[in-house]
């Protein structure tokens, strides 16, 4: 199965420092997912190699042959993943902007019928928390439930290196058997999910959107 990590940070600048704090999470996940479930793929969409424009224009409101063209590939990768890793830092006491961002350029019907993960981060005691309850609000409405199992990691400047590495007197074992319970959720939900797909199309089932949101209007 394949699953998308997506690092929702784009601040590049200090302070607060460190800058891009959530990278060191975003590699620490990536080197759980590889060490422990080779059997999965597991790639970065990192919100920095996906510059917006300042006008809102999602990729739904583009003919598919006029769309930025980072906009089709991130499109075809999120239709052809199984589940995400959804990776944010907390910026007053909510999930990122740009990762919201982001995900908004996409509709839900890329996204819906298969698992995700919430991760938070932050440089101060609550690692998270108060964004991640936003986030599974904002994930239920895009399709991907969120598992039961979040991670949340305080002061991950204190826990990772740049790579992504535990820094010393850091039990990294104990934070990969944290990481694992999230992202063994995220596998037997996504293989189920898989598995009933293959055998029921949900978009056959249930109408994507084909104008707007209106039409799922009571009557
Ligand atoms: C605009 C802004 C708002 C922030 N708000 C919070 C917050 O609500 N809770 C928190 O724990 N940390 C907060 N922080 C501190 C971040 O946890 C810290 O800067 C972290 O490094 C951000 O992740 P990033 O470096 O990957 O962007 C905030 C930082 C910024 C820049």
């Amino acid at each position: 199965m394949k699953f998308l990590v997506f690092l929702g940070t784009v601040r590049d600048s200090t302070p607060p420092s460190p800058p891009r704090l959530g990278a060191r999470v975003a590699k620490s996940c990536l080197e759980c997912l590889a060490s422990r479930h080779d059997e999965h793929e597991a790639e970065l969409v990192d919100a920095l190699d996906y510059p917006l424009e300042p006008v809102f224009k999602p990729h739904f409101a583009y003919p598919r042959s006029k769309a930025p063209s980072g906009l089709n590939e991130l499109a075809d990768r999120i239709a052809s993943a199984d589940g995400f890793v959804m990776i944010s830092p907390e910026y007053n006491h909510s999930m990122s902007p740009a990762l919201a961002n982001l995900l908004n350029h996409f509709g839900s019907s890329l996204f819906a019928y298969k698992p995700s993960a919430i991760v938070t981060y932050s440089a101060g005691q609550w690692g998270g928390m108060r964004a991640a309850i936003g986030m599974r609000t904002f994930l239920s409405e895009l399709g991907c439930l969120p598992v039961s199992a979040m991670i949340h990691v305080p002061r991950a400047q204190d826990v990772f290196d740049e790579d992504g590495s535990p820094l010393d007197g850091v039990d990294g074992q104990a934070w990969f058997n944290y990481f694992g319970r999230t992202f063994k959720q995220l596998f037997w939900w996504a293989q189920a999910a898989g598995a009933h797909r293959a055998r029921v199309d949900p978009h056959k089932v249930v109408r994507d959107f084909t104008r707007d949101p209106s039409e799922r209007n009571a009557p």
